[in-house]
């Protein structure tokens, strides 16, 4: 599958067929997780591969009974190991890098479940002490999400994507124009008749620049 493809069609999946997921595809899956971008190389990632029935119940417990979860037929949990990060970067490494590694390290693992014609979510509402105790998760280790696994068993449509126009701007926030000499010179100001001129142009470049914030 190629990667449009694969973003395009990534959907979380909260329903799944009983048919097993291979132990080869987890291990693809595990791999494209371990070949995420991480601050330093550092890659504080750790998963645990659950298959255990009982074992996924408590954890779907945990995860405020998220009950949908457990028809998946495993579950990689994902974790933090927080000696090194913080040991490098501090309290920036433990709270803002340690996060944003597993986050990277999540969606590549979601890309490849995609491709490998599989479905997950990405659940990050769980009880963080619980999940610990039920693993054996010891203090120096966060949790960073869960990843139900299984054959989608449902096709969800496209959920609501905001418009680049909503979510860009051009060299400062809030500015969504890129170049307004180019969008104002031929803009006519009475019906069709009077051509604004360059230095016009510029006065409202001005005003829009005042009422913006941005410097001129
Ligand atoms: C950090 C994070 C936490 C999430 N936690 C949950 C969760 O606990 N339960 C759930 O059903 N979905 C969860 N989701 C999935 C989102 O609801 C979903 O990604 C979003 O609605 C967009 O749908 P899509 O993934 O199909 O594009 C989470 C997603 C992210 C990124």
């Amino acid at each position: 599958m190629e990667l449009d493809k694969a973003l395009s069609s990534r959907r979380s999946i909260r329903h799944f067929s009983d048919v097993p997921v291979e132990w080869s595809k987890i291990v693809k899956i595990l791999e494209a997780g371990s070949l995420a971008p991480s601050s330093g190389n550092v890659q504080n990632w750790r998963f645990i591969i659950v298959t255990d029935k009982s074992l996924k119940q408590e954890i779907v417990d945990a995860c405020l009974e998220q009950e949908w979860m457990s028809e998946a037929s495993v579950f990689i949990v994902v974790l933090s190991d927080n000696v090194m990060i913080e040991k490098l970067y501090d309290k920036r490494g433990k709270e803002f890098y340690a996060v944003q590694n597993c986050a990277a390290a999540i969606e590549n693992m979601l890309l490849e479940i995609t491709q490998l014609g599989l479905g997950s979510c990405w659940v990050g509402a769980f009880e963080e002490q619980a999940l610990k105790r039920i693993l054996n998760i010891p203090d120096f280790v966060s949790v960073q999400a869960i990843l139900p696994i299984g054959y989608p068993a449902e096709n969800p449509p496209e959920p609501m994507h905001y418009s680049l126009e909503t979510t860009c701007f051009f060299e400062s926030y809030g500015n969504k124009i890129k170049d307004i000499d180019a969008v104002l010179w031929n803009f006519n100001v009475v019906g069709n008749a009077v051509k604004i001129t360059k230095n016009l142009a510029e006065r409202i470049k001005k005003r829009i620049n005042k009422a913006t914030g941005k410097k001129n």
